[in-house]
């Protein structure tokens, strides 16, 4: 790998960093829209601890009043994600960089968005809940899981210049062969 190479792979690696005021609206967005979630869940399962007045006009006023809160936190993560995908993921993915955890988060956000869909638009009397169900345990595992692609992705810093030197080890081993026996 050439300097300019070994350069721009470092560059790259520094970009795959979010910004500090990205990072800081993604993690917002992120807990406006598991905590609307959470509330939601407390009020329907939990409705004496919840509200004050708990007959069954009240607990669904307040079911309504979280759903349009994290109706409209889903709107704006969906938009965070747009973003980080134009950078973070790309660069991510181009040095190799905690692709495993990188595509787990991938797929959850998939199966909450589709889930959050079919909750909307899709389900019937008979297979609300069910779907529900699907849709608030993911959720809940949503943080965790966001925690550890941060863990693993910072952990894998340090392998940047790793993958680095086996391309030019392998680049190396190229041009040898390349050389006729007896020309060296
Ligand atoms: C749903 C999409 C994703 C979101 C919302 C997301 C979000 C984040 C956040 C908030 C961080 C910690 C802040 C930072 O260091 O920038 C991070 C770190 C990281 N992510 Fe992602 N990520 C996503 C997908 C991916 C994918 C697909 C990859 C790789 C193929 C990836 C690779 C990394 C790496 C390497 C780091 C550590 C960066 C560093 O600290 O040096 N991410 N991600
Ligand atoms: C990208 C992520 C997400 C999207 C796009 C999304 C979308 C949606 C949508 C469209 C609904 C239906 C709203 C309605 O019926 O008016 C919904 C309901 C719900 N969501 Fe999410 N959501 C996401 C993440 C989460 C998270 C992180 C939690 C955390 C616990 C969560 C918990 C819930 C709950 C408890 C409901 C109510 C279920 C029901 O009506 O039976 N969601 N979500």
């Amino acid at each position: 790998m050439s300097r300019a190479h070994e350069r721009a792979y470092r560059l790259l690696a520094e970009r795959v960093r979010l910004g500090a005021p990205a990072r800081r609206a993604l993690y917002a967005t992120i807990a406006a829209l598991t905590g609307s979630g959470v509330w939601w869940l407390g009020v329907h399962y939990a409705a004496n601890v919840f509200v004050a007045r708990s007959d069954d006009f009240s607990r669904l006023a307040q079911e309504a009043l979280a759903l349009k809160v994290h109706g409209a936190t889903a709107f704006a993560t969906l938009f965070a994600l747009g973003a980080v995908s134009a950078y973070h993921v790309r660069r991510g993915w181009a040095l190799k960089r905690n692709r495993i955890m990188g595509s787990v988060l991938v797929a959850e956000f998939t199966l909450l968005t589709i889930s959050g869909y079919a909750l909307y638009y899709l389900v019937s009397d008979s297979t609300h809940a069910p779907v529900s169900v699907l849709h608030w345990v993911l959720g809940l595992a949503l943080a965790p899981i966001l925690v550890l692609h941060i863990l693993t992705g910072r952990r894998s810093r340090g392998l940047a210049p790793v993958v680095a030197a086996k391309h030019r080890d392998s680049r190396a081993k190229t041009t040898q062969s390349a050389i006729p026996r007896g020309a060296e």
